[in-house]
């Protein structure tokens, strides 16, 4: 089924703000760069100065930000369609990921979010887990030899192996998973660039390249899976079908691949570090986590098991809310709407933020310390927008189960296997790096004690 390209796409961006409190910075550049160093700090001297809604320009663009978690349900619900993720996202992701999910709106984004529908059923959940296993056994094995050893860049190479085999079937050892994996993160990096020219030299181009090499792939791995039994996603996706039974195409499966190695890669590398990063100062915490574990009486966390393990499921939650991976959610106005009070135009960028609105003092207490225990409190029940690292409505992240259980998976076995700590005095609090996503800007180097 072909969609017409929505008339709203043509547009520019309104920037007929003089009506909404706040400004701009400076010229051009407004305040990206302390944005991009702390973020929390730059949205809460706008919210002290002019509450809840204002205009700033934040990343390269002239946003109208709300923050609270009344303003992300209005975004996420959005029961008048009224708006646009795919123009909240153009600028940043538009060429890199244009057909992924994320970048498709309404009845359109609803056909599509079907074609991932079955990759996300428990029956295939359960499948995944036991991909992963032998997967971090291996690397954690590989972790516990190396002389100095920093849990970032590591994590981030497990995650891909794993992606590798639960996303697409293929083993990490093979020359052509390499070379994809090469590609993905000459996108990804690709997506930071600032001059935004393919031309051969700049950074936009090497991840114009990657794209192109993934496409390449895809285009030529969906029709072989076709008619295949397998546990991978890219067979699940390759043979859904719609509702007058027809295979979607080779490009739409493969661009939604794409899109998918994207949305779940660096989230969760981010919140795995963090958490550890967290722990890693917390010993407390990390020995009742442990001893939760170890309550359990297996070597590893089974799909059955996520429900029992509510201590590392509080954990998983607090790190989300600390630094949630998608700090800030983008959308485009497609036809005129209020907000806090003030009417918007179409086409109007609009920022709303789980980052700050986590940190909010008039509904948490004591925002900024890591304490897990908060969600048997329940604090983040006060209202159903409070706690939102996946978004909510009709975008809400489609792999937050799966997320879940490769976090739990991965931190049981790294407790069972390690008592872990900072390898260096003065990690904490140490620096963090903010965007694209967070992690310690010493990539958080570690001492990993084996246990018995
Ligand atoms: C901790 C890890 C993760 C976080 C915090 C996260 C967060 C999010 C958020 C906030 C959105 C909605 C964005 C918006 O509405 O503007 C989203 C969408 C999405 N996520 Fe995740 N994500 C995570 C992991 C994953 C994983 C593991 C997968 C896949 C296996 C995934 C796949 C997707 C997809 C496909 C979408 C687009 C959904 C749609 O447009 O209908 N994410 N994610």
């Amino acid at each position: 089924m072909d969609f017409a390209l929505p008339e709203y796409t043509r547009f520019k961006d309104n920037k007929q703000l003089d009506h909404i409190p706040g400004k701009y910075g400076l010229p051009l550049i407004g305040d990206t760069f302390s944005f991009v160093i702390n973020p929390y700090e730059v949205l809460h001297r706008n919210y002290q100065k002019y509450g809840p809604v204002f205009k700033a320009s934040l990343t390269f663009q002239k946003f109208v930000v709300g923050l609270g978690p009344e303003y992300i349900q209005q975004l996420m619900l959005d029961s008048s369609q009224t708006f646009s993720a795919r123009m909240g996202y153009d600028a940043p992701l538009g060429d890199f990921f244009a057909g992924g999910l994320l970048m498709r709106d309404f009845d359109e984004h609803k056909f599509h979010r079907r074609i991932m529908q079955t990759a996300f059923k428990i029956d295939a959940m359960r499948t995944y887990v036991d991909l992963m296993h032998p997967i971090i056994d291996r690397e954690m094995t590989r972790w516990g030899k190396a002389s100095e050893f920093q849990f970032y860049p590591n994590i981030k190479t497990l995650l891909l192996d794993i992606g590798a085999k639960v996303f697409l079937g293929l083993d990490m050892e093979g020359q052509e998973t390499r070379a994809l994996n090469q590609s993905f993160l000459d996108m990804n990096e690709g997506v930071l660039s600032l001059i935004r020219k393919d031309w051969p030299g700049l950074l936009y181009h090497k991840g114009m390249n990657g794209r192109r090499a993934l496409e390449k792939f895809f285009f030529e791995l969906v029709p072989q899976r076709r008619g295949q039994s397998g546990n991978d996603m890219a067979t699940f996706f390759a043979n859904e079908t719609t509702e007058e039974g027809e295979y979607f195409s080779d490009k739409v499966v493969g661009e939604h691949l794409i899109f998918l190695l994207l949305a779940a890669h660096d989230t969760t590398t981010s919140a795995l570090t963090m958490a550890t990063y967290y722990l890693a100062h917390d010993q407390q915490w990390q020995n009742r986590l442990r001893e939760e574990m170890q309550a359990l009486g297996k070597p590893h966390l089974e799909y059955e098991d996520l429900a029992a393990v509510t201590d590392l499921d509080h954990c998983f939650k607090e790190a989300l809310r600390m630094n949630p991976p998608v700090p800030m959610l983008m959308r485009r106005t497609v036809k005129e709407v209020e907000l806090g009070g003030y009417k918007l135009q179409p086409h109007t960028m609009v920022q709303v933020s789980p980052l700050y609105t986590h940190r909010m003092e008039q509904w948490w207490t004591r925002p900024h310390e890591f304490d897990p225990d908060r969600f048997t409190r329940e604090e983040h029940k006060q209202h159903s927008f409070l706690w939102a690292p996946f978004g909510g409505g009709a975008h809400k992240c489609i792999g937050l189960h799966f997320a879940d259980m490769l976090f739990k998976a991965t931190l049981a076995r790294l407790l069972l296997r390690y008592r872990f700590k900072f390898a260096k005095s003065g990690q904490y609090p140490g620096r963090i790096q903010h965007f694209p996503f967070a992690k310690p800007t010493d990539n958080l180097p570690l001492v990993l004690e084996p246990l018995s």
